[in-house]
């Protein structure tokens, strides 16, 4: 059997495509798994059903688990929480525990919100107090991740961007859809600064850390990895004003929170710890969204021939 087994959660994801792409092209032996959507690479499975889950596990015999699945749309998680604990708590819980008695390491996606944003940039040591429901959940999923085994990898991410299936895939992506009104005035937050990291970075930071981790068992616990370029959501809208070469006059900034569930204000990550690996690579953010949104935006083109 190889010695490098992959097991993906959440693989049809925004984050779980390019993670399960990136271990393709170095050459593990993959199992990516979806719920709701369909494949020729993906197995699907629900791993709230945490027997289907242990046989799945079972079978395959990784010896890692990149768990990417979650509910990470903070408004759908208020709107569900018990669904949302069945599948950020205890179905991790479950592929933790399952990871550690199978001898695999789990590497668990989680979030910038677990930090209040109040005093940035955060290191992994530093005391989590996440505003919202979400990233409640999300800090009670590392807990459990580490509590089944300390040879665990928690690694923290703030908001992705990449190649989607549809515009409101991603909270960047979903910014183009402003460009396409262009009638209506539009107000965009202003306020929260975030620091947006292009999937294919997280995905090769997952490889990187997993094949060290092979070779060096201290690879574990907590990990933080963002983008450099810090930006707030109108700051986002003018960098694909001004790779694209959009007009952006009926866009205006909004200074104050944004509505719905509480978010940070401020959650820098500091790469420090990762840097010092050796294991991280960042797109610049115009690279990133050029690459991202030009096939957007060719389509739009087309349709208004
Ligand atoms: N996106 C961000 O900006 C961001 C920021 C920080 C952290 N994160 C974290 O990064 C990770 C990946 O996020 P993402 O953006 O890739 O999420 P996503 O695009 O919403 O994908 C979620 C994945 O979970 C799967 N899933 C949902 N319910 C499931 C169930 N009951 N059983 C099995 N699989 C299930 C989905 O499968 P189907 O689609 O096939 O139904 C999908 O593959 C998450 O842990 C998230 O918290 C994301």
């Amino acid at each position: 059997m190889s010695e490098k087994r992959v097991i993906i959660t959440g693989a049809s994801g925004l984050l779980g495509r390019a993670v399960l792409s990136a271990f393709k092209c170095s050459q593990w032996t993959v199992m990516g798994t979806s719920f709701s959507r369909t494949g020729e690479d993906l197995v699907p499975i629900d791993i709230c059903n945490h027997e289907e889950t242990k046989k799945l596990v079972k079978n395959f015999m990784p010896n890692c688990i990149v768990h990417c699945a979650a509910q990470r749309f903070p408004d759908k998680v208020e709107k569900d929480l018990d669904g949302t604990i069945r599948l950020n708590v205890e179905a991790t819980k479950n592929l933790a525990v399952l990871a550690a008695e199978f001898g695999a390491t789990m590497v668990y996606i989680s979030t910038d919100y677990v930090f209040d944003g109040t005093k940035p940039p955060y290191s992994e040591t530093d005391i989590t107090n996440p505003l919202n429901t979400y990233g409640k959940t999300k800090l009670q999923g590392e807990q459990v991740t580490l509590e089944a085994s300390q040879d665990h990898i928690v690694l923290r991410v703030p908001v992705l961007y990449g190649p989607v299936e549809y515009l409101g895939e991603s909270a960047v992506t979903v910014l183009l859809q402003l460009f396409f009104d262009s009638e209506e005035n539009k107000l965009v937050s202003d306020s929260e600064i975030r620091y947006p990291s292009h999937v294919d970075d997280i995905a090769s930071l997952c490889v990187n850390l997993l094949e060290l981790k092979q070779k060096n068992g201290e690879v574990k616990g907590i990990f933080h990895w963002g983008g450099k370029e810090s930006m707030t959501k109108y700051g986002m809208v003018q960098h694909i004003a001004s790779v694209f070469q959009l007009p952006m006059n009926h866009i205006s900034p909004d200074p104050y929170p944004s509505q719905g569930a509480s978010r940070p204000h401020n959650a820098q990550l500091s790469n420090e710890k990762l840097e010092k690996l050796g294991v991280g690579k960042h797109t610049s953010f115009r690279e990133g969204i050029q690459s991202t949104l030009a096939l957007w935006i060719q389509r739009k083109k087309l349709e208004q021939i």
